[in-house]
């Protein structure tokens, strides 16, 4: 049969981006989910509040490093010149606020662009921040940035910079390959002199490593789950997400946090929009997240293949996480 053919027969629901990736995942050997899944609304407000739990550092940590640095950042980025910001996967942005003002500190006028897949999330960043910073000028897209920045600013003089926000561990979440070509593609859309802030968590003793991601409340687990609700009501499909455990361990040769969910019997699970039935075993696990802890050297080579040069980095007396400035020349 030719691949059109097959295509043809599949139900219409295997050419959505969920019923696709589910299709794929789910079928494969090992099972995975890609961990984009995990954000629909619900996944999206348990993720803000691991942000917030006691064993989740790196947000804080973050934080902190802005609090602490945001005008020694903004002022190495602009090198004296003006500058228009662009953050990817803005979410509410409620970090930003700080390199916003320190921005508007240097410089009386500021542009803020937010990229975002969630139009919500982009409406409250919008409305905190205007409250906070009367005279920011905030654009808004709605898109996935991942498929390309869209119409960036333009410089708005010779003597304009450009720079991208990528913070929060995000790039963490990308298999090395995919980070590599990612960055590439936002080098492509940038001019020399423009810059990249990039936000890196960092391998650290493993105790603190794995309480982040199995926090004593449960809020990871349920997050994780979550991806199983989601699938049930989108595609018809008759998990049950208690059934499943959460698990999350450091896999030290790929320096990464790896979360599964893995199945506590044997278990059949029908998935009509698909047309498919499942059969877990006992311990069958689905791979649903990688999440990569970088070295400063492993972070500088990453943005280095993507064309970028790191010339400042910021971290913590812990050396926990990392913020990593880095021009296209
Ligand atoms: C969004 N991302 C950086 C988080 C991380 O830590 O990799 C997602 C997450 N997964 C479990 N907890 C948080």
């Amino acid at each position: 049969m030719s691949l059109g053919n097959l295509f043809a027969v599949l139900p219409d629901e295997a050419q959505t981006p969920v019923g696709a990736e589910v299709l794929r995942g789910l079928t494969a050997k090992p099972r995975s989910l890609s961990p984009w899944l995990f954000y629909d609304e619900h996944g999206s407000r348990l993720f803000e509040q691991i942000t917030e739990l006691p064993e989740y550092y790196l947000t804080r940590t973050e934080r902190d490093l802005f609090a602490a640095y945001a005008p020694a950042i903004l002022a190495t980025a602009a090198q004296d010149s003006h500058l228009t910001l662009i953050e990817l996967g803005a979410g509410t942005a409620s970090k930003t606020g700080l390199l916003l003002r320190a921005a508007l500190n240097q410089q009386p006028q500021l542009t803020y662009r937010a990229i975002d897949v969630s139009a919500s999330a982009l409406n409250a960043a919008r409305q905190t921040l205007s409250e906070s910073f009367p005279t920011l000028s905030i654009e808004t897209r709605v898109g996935d940035y991942t498929d390309g920045l869209g119409d960036l600013p333009s410089r708005k003089s010779p003597n304009s910079r450009r720079l991208v926000l990528y913070i929060g561990s995000s790039i963490g979440n990308f298999d090395p390959d995919d980070a590599r070509e990612l960055l590439a593609r936002i080098r492509r859309q940038l001019a020399p002199g423009d810059c990249i802030l990039l936000g890196v968590d960092h391998v650290k003793p493993l105790a603190p490593l794995l309480a982040a991601y199995n926090d004593a409340a449960g809020v990871t687990a349920a997050f994780n789950r979550n991806i199983l609700t989601r699938i049930n009501r989108e595609l018809g499909a008759n998990f049950h997400p208690d059934r499943f455990q959460h698990r999350a361990l450091f896999n030290a040769a790929h320096s990464r946090i790896e979360m599964y969910l893995v199945s506590t019997r044997t278990q059949q699970v029908s998935i009509p929009a698909l047309d498919l039935d499942l059969d877990f075993a006992p311990g069958e696990t689905i791979h649903t997240e990688n999440s990569y802890k970088f070295t400063p050297e492993s972070a500088t080579a990453l943005l280095a293949a993507g064309g970028f040069t790191v010339t400042h980095s910021w971290t913590d007396p812990q050396h926990w996480f990392g913020v990593y400035l880095a021009t296209t020349i």
